[in-house]
This record gives structure tokens, sequence and C-alpha cells, in this order.
């Protein structure tokens, strides 16, 4: 599948977002330690989610939709989570601790690196291992041993959002037990899986500050639960109003969790206006470049933005430097973006960007889920027709992407 898409276009209109993809994996995941039946509300279906759900029910656990509602309930028959699905997606091993929590057994492959970077799993099997889980490792799978579990206390190597989770989880039924975990993601998405746990009768305390401190109890009850919208989703649809022009509201969010990108979209010129649960965005010009953008973990600059403003920089007035933290690989968009003009210079993890009032169309390629977004950003802001192939990386993490973007007035269609 591929986007067709003839770029010049400004854009304008409204964008309700959607759940965030890195809230429902994780709540999916936690789902496993309950028997009893849980609603999650208004699922929007990204290919990971259809992955995730599709693992669930081979493990054994009754899904089913009504309407936009996943219906979860009944027991795990199995606790071996070795299926072509984990290869591809990293965030089955969010099931790990769910899984040792409530059964104290498990299997698992090892979830495959991916595009963006090896995507080893260490700080989540050490955190896990203090709490006496014991590991042991043949012909690619990991045999997990629980019967030891206990709660202690925990600092990670790097605040890590799926070894904080994967903890949280693994420690919310060790009954009687105290986990805490010291130095983890504060991300917002922890935030709603703390929440979601709780909901079902866990304790857990501090989510989104750097320690959290979970109370082990016996039993999880049902809910019924919605999570919060996609964050990244939102700054893409506000950063293809930068870069196109136009007025774009995304409603449904709380601009509290952009807020650095709202900073960065301010000083590259753009109007922007916060309300309770909308940001609204303006811009009739060509954006002014950001001399140093910098990823970081939650409260920071978040990488999973770092391709959308790279691809904004790129028809920047100016020039910009993007240095990209948190992962290894991430990019790897910029010789697909070279290839509409742009003038990028890629050394280890820094990004080096003279602005281009225009870029050309061209036939680009998804390279991963959010390089993919940046090139229909870029496509969309190049007059003339373009070609974006791939498109099933950007399915992965967006739901409508083209239907939303066309509402707005882009000229983009899905074609085989
Ligand atoms: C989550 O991935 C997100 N995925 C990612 O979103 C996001 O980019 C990332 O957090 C950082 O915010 C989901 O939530 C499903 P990490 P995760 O563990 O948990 C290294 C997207 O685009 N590391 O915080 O895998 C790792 O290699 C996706 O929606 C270890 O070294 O991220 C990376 O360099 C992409 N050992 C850094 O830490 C470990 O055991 C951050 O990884 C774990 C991680």
């Amino acid at each position: 599948m591929k986007y067709v898409i003839n770029g010049g276009n400004k854009l304008f209109g409204k964008v309700n977002i959607d759940s965030a993809k890195n809230s429902i994996l994780p709540i999916i995941a936690a789902t496993i330690m309950c028997d009893e039946e849980c609603v999650i509300r208004d699922l929007p279906l990204y290919l990971d989610v259809i992955e995730m759900v599709a693992i669930l029910e081979k493990l054994g656990k009754k899904v089913e939709f009504q309407g936009n509602n996943l219906i979860i309930s009944g027991e795990i028959s199995s606790t071996s989570v070795i299926m072509a699905e984990t290869k591809t997606l990293r965030s089955s091993i969010f099931m790990m601790g769910s899984i040792l929590s409530k059964y104290r057994k498990a299997i698992f492959t090892y979830p495959g690196g991916c595009d963006i970077g090896k995507r080893p799993i260490d700080i989540h099997l050490d955190g896990l291992k203090k709490l006496g889980i014991k590991f042991t490792f043949a012909n690619d799978l990991i045999y997990c041993d629980g019967n030891k579990i206990a709660g202690n206390n925990i600092e990670l190597s790097f605040p890590s959002v799926g070894a904080t989770e994967n903890i949280m989880m693994a420690s919310t039924l060790i009954e009687g037990e105290i986990t805490v975990i010291k130095n983890c993601a504060r991300e917002p998405e922890i935030v709603d899986l703390a929440n979601f746990i709780n909901s079902m009768g866990g304790k857990v305390f501090g989510a989104g500050y750097e320690t959290i401190v979970v109370f082990g109890v016996k039993k999880l009850h049902g809910t019924n639960y919605k999570c919060i919208a996609d964050r990244i989703a939102t700054g893409t649809y506000l950063i293809a109003g930068a870069m196109c022009q136009g007025r774009i509201e995304a409603c449904n969010v709380n601009p509290n969790y952009l807020l650095p990108l709202i900073v960065f979209l301010r000083n590259s010129g753009c109007k922007v206006d916060l309300f309770s649960d909308k940001i609204v965005l303006e811009n009739f010009s060509r954006p002014k470049s950001i001399a140093k953008i910098e990823t970081q973990t939650y409260p920071g600059f978040p990488t999973d933005m770092q391709s959308l403003i790279l691809a904004m920089q790129t028809i920047s007035k100016g020039n910009s430097i993007i240095h990209e933290t948190v992962f290894e690989a991430r990019f790897k968009v910029v010789s697909e973006l070279q290839k509409m003009g742009a003038k990028i210079n890629v050394s280890e993890r820094y990004a080096t960007i003279v602005g281009t009032s225009k870029l050309k169309p061209a036939f680009v390629s998804c390279p991963d889920l959010r390089g993919g977004a940046g090139l229909v950003l870029a496509t969309l802001s190049a007059k003339g027709k373009s070609v974006v192939d791939e498109i099933f990386h950007i399915e992965r993490g967006y739901y409508k992407f083209d239907e939303n973007l066309k509402s707005l007035g882009a000229n983009i269609e899905k074609v085989e």
C-alpha cells in the first residue's frame, strides 16, 4: 500500500485525536492480570493494537469488539508467548510482567529489534531479576521462573518506558509486598497504565514522577477504561499545519503533554493557543528554524517527534541541529528526505539541517513508523505529485491517517 500525495495545499480544520498507541499496548498486556471483564473504550485500530489483541487471543483470553469498544475477559490458557507476532511487535515484551505477576512462569521469544535501534531488554530483565525472577536462555527463548517473586527496591539504570511498565505490572499481584522503582520513566502513558491498574483495584502510586511505589494485591477486578489521547499523533497534525500552513485544531487532548513541542512551534513563528482539551495552531508563513533540538525522556522533547520536527526543519528558514539522545539509529528517514532535496547531514546521533524554501515531490519509502509520518508531512508541503510507499509502518501507529489529513484539505489517496 502507498499514499499518492499532491502537495501544496494549506490545511484547515479539526482533528479528534485517538487514544494513545503507547498507552493501549501496555494496558492490553495488563488485562492478563485480571480474569473479569475489562472494557477499553474507543479503541483505534492501530496495526500494533490488532497484533497485540491477536496475541492475547492466542494465549486464551476471550476478546471481542463491540463497536469501538474492546471487551477482554477470562484467563489465558498458556504462558508461552512464542508466536510470529512477537518477533515484529516489541510490545509483546510487556506481557512478561503481567504473566509473571499472575502465573509466576512464562516463556518468551526474544523480541526483535527494529529500524530505530537494537532495542535490548537488559533493563527489563535486571529489574525483574530484582523481584526474584529467574531467567534461563536457550534456543532463542527466554524461560522465566517467578516462583520466588517478591517485592524489592529497584533502581533503573535508564528511565526505560517499557522496563518501568513491565516491572510495575510484575509487582502488581505480589500480595502484601512493596516494590519501589527508582529512576523510572515519567511519560503520560506510564501514568495511564498505573491509572488502569488502579481502576482494577491495584495499588500503584507515584506514576509520572521519578519513583513509583507498588503495593502488591491479591486479585484485580474488571474495569471500564478510556486511554489518554495520543500526544505524538497530536504533534504530527500540528506540525503538518506548521509546514503546509493553515489552521489546525487538535481536539480531545491535554496540552500539558506537549509543552516542549508547543514552545518549538511558537519559536518557529506559529500562533499556538492552548485550551483545556484542545490545541489550536495557526501559521501563514515559512517557519523559522530551531537552532538546537535535543530529544530527551519525558518531560523533555520526545524522541517519537524527532522525525516530524526534522521534516519541519528541512523547509524552515535557517539552520538547525537535532541531537537524538534516546535511540542510536533514528535518522533512517534522512536519505528519503534527501531525495526531495532536503539538505541534511548526519553524523552519529546528530543531524544538521540547512532549511530550503521548497522540497521537490518524489517517490519515497517509509523506513519506520515516525520516519514514515515525517515523509508524509514533507510530501504534503512539497508542491506536486509524490508517492509514499511501505505505509504499513505508518498504520502501526496512526489510525485513519489519510482520512484525517484529507478532512484537513490534503490531497492524499491510499492506493495498492
Ligand atoms: C517506548 O519504547 C515506546 N513504545 C517508543 O515508541 C518510544 O520511542 C520509547 O518508549 C521512548 O519513549 C511503546 O511504548 C510501545 P525505552 P521502549 O525502553 O519502551 C534503551 C513509537 O514510535 N533500552 O524507553 O522500547 C533502548 O534501546 C515507539 O511509538 C535499553 O538499552 O523504549 C532505547 O535506546 C518507538 N535496554 C532507550 O533505552 C532496555 O532494557 C529507550 O528505550 C530497554 C531500553
